[in-house]
């Protein structure tokens, strides 16, 4: 009995092990982790898509980096007639938001484990974030070179380059983080 304990205790430590490793793993490899959005930033980001939700009516709205679906499954609920998207590459917080997705049928979310700088953003018409500095450069980069018809960008806290927020909401947090509003189809380069 007591050796069947032992292995069942090295088996549960042997999977938190690998939870951990592979989750500093792609820490590592894409610059961020997958924390979640705080839910005052969550509700700023929702107010924000509500405001600009009529201008765009069709196209999805995309989650570049969608982590643990924390905020995909939000706004999937929040707009059962909309297409939402979420990328990520971290396997662990992707199959987790796979199960939450499948458990709470949400037809409208897709979620794909990949690249979003190698995706196809042609379908979106708002697109929301929570990166890091280098992260926003190479999005700036993308929009720019693609032309894509993408209306609205949302970012959590990072700025992005070449573009002037049409709207910033200061969170009621510490740091008074900002969340970012802009309209991608009108650019100040
Ligand atoms: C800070 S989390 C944000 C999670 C969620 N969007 C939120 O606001 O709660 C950023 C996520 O982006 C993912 N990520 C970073 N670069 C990526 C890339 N190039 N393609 C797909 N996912 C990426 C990370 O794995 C991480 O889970």
């Amino acid at each position: 009995m007591i050796i069947f304990d032992v292995i069942l205790l090295l088996f549960f430590a042997l999977i938190v092990l690998l939870i951990t490793v592979s989750i500093i793993y792609n820490t590592v490899k894409l610059g961020i982790s997958p924390m979640p959005s705080s839910n005052k930033a969550y509700l700023a980001m929702m107010q924000l898509i509500d405001e600009v939700e009529l201008e765009t009516k069709a196209g999805s709205i995309i989650d570049l980096g969608s982590g643990w679906g924390n905020f995909v499954i939000r706004i999937a609920k929040r707009y059962p007639q909309r297409e939402i998207v979420g990328y990520e590459l971290s396997f662990l917080p992707w199959l987790t938001s796979m199960l939450v997705k499948k458990i709470l049928g949400l037809k409208n979310l897709t979620l794909h484990r990949q690249n979003f700088y190698q995706a196809d953003l042609s379908s979106a018409s708002i697109l929301v974030c929570y990166l890091f500095p280098q992260a926003m450069e190479k999005i700036s980069d993308k929009l720019h070179l693609e032309q894509v018809g993408v209306n609205f960008l949302i970012s959590n806290n990072f700025a992005l380059r070449a573009w002037q927020p049409c709207k910033t909401i200061q969170i009621d947090d510490f740091y008074k983080s900002p969340v970012y509003l802009y309209d991608i189809t009108n650019r100040e380069r």
